[in-house]
């Protein structure tokens, strides 16, 4: 398996780190110690992730004599608040740590988003690692630096650009992944395809049943290209004043599901997939794409067992809700929207009529929830 471990590097002059893909890096002491420069860490998981994998983390800490304090959280997108980030704070301060702790996130999107915040504002910043678990945390959420939790009017509202010393993706760990979170993640993954990268959108649609099935090359090979995507547009824009917003396809309907359905009830990468099909309905009406290329693109979340029709929220309660999206500027909205399967942009001009019909289109099918 040595073999299929693939590193690169996210680019950001001093601040620069490895990102390295593969199985059992979990126990690749050579790839985490370097970066440990106390005899202890603090690992921040939840209750479903560390009895899988922490035991493991400790073990080759361990083997480098490095103490580990683990801060075991509440699993869920419902947990992602203050109230959980304090949590972590209390555990910092129990047990004294320094500016220069590591902190290691071991987990998800919403461990990789509130133990990165964590670290971003203890002592005014101590150094962090990722080390994702699910798909959906491998190819997007641990790579760039942005870290949050929800608020109840928004998700993700509260929060800081903090990047990480190292991300360690072990494909190993997705052996374990629920075959609905797996399916979640495949939404951020054919989300780099339409962007940016048509070439490898043509390759998910070949390989997507490898995918499903978890086969561990094809699972490298697309967390390693998602990772190369997101970590190019990162370094040309790491603060989203271009570029990067193109990374928030589908995500303005989709954080409004998410937050209109209750935190947690949509998956985030299911609401992505959703909100994707809004913005292609849209892109369609502008003359941008032909009905057969968002049929096309409902056909691969389709296959990937995605939902394409969105939650009956009422047309108002999504344009309110969407109107706390960061992408707002000057009280106006700015979307992406597809000009081809491989070409994003952002725009602003839609008109609400456009955006009301487009949300209308997505939420009209027999057994739309
Ligand atoms: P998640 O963190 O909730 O994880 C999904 C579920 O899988 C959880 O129940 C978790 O405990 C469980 N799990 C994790 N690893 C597992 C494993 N190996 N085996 C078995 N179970 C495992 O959700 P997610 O999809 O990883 O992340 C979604 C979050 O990421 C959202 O809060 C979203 O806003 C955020 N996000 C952030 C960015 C960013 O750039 N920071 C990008 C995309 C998404
Ligand atoms: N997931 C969007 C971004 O990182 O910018």
């Amino acid at each position: 398996m040595q073999s299929l471990i693939q590193t690169l590097e996210l680019d950001l002059g001093e601040r620069s780190y490895p990102i390295h893909i593969g199985p059992d890096l979990l126990e690749r002491a050579d790839l985490l110690l370097p970066f440990i420069k106390q005899k202890k860490v603090v690992v921040v998981s939840n209750e479903t992730v560390a009895p899988l994998y922490l035991g493991r983390l400790c073990e080759t800490l361990a083997s480098g004599g490095i103490a580990v304090h683990s801060v075991v959280l509440p699993d869920g997108e419902k947990f992602k608040t203050w109230e959980t980030l304090n949590l972590i704070f209390d555990a910092l301060l129990t047990e004294r740590c320094e500016r220069n702790t590591v902190l290691i996130a071991l987990g998800g999107g919403v461990i990789g988003d509130m133990g990165g915040f964590a670290a971003a504002c203890y002592q005014r910043g101590m150094p962090f690692i990722q080390v994702p678990t699910t798909l959906l945390s491998q190819v997007d959420s641990s790579v760039g630096g942005k870290t949050a939790i929800n608020h109840p009017m928004g998700k993700n509202m509260i929060g800081a650009f903090y990047q990480p010393r190292l991300v360690l993706a072990d494909i190993s760990t997705l052996d374990t992944l629920s075959d609905r979170e797996l399916k979640a993640g495949l939404a951020e993954v054919v989300k780099y395809g339409l962007i940016r990268d048509p070439e490898f959108f043509d390759w998910l649609e070949l390989n997507l049943d490898k995918l499903l099935a978890r086969d561990k090359a094809a699972l490298v090979y697309a967390v390693q290209r998602s990772c190369a995507n997101k970590a190019e547009v990162v370094a040309a824009d790491e603060r989203e004043s271009g570029e990067r917003a193109l990374l928030n396809l589908g995500h303005t309907f989709g954080h409004a599901i998410e937050t209109g359905m209750g935190y947690g009830e949509w998956l985030h990468g299911e609401a992505v997939s959703a909100g994707t099909l809004i913005a292609a309905e849209l892109s369609c009406a502008l003359g941008w794409i032909n009905a057969a290329t968002v049929a096309r693109i409902e056909g691969i979340f389709v296959r990937a067992g995605l939902p394409v029709w969105a939650p009956r929220l009422g047309v108002e309660r999504y344009v309110e809700l969407m109107s706390h999206d960061k992408k707002v500027l000057d009280g106006k909205l700015r979307l992406v929207l597809l000009q081809a399967i491989g070409k994003a942009v952002v725009s602003d001009v839609a008109t609400p009529e456009q955006i009301a019909a487009a949300i209308e289109a997505r939420c009209t099918a027999a057994g739309c929830n």
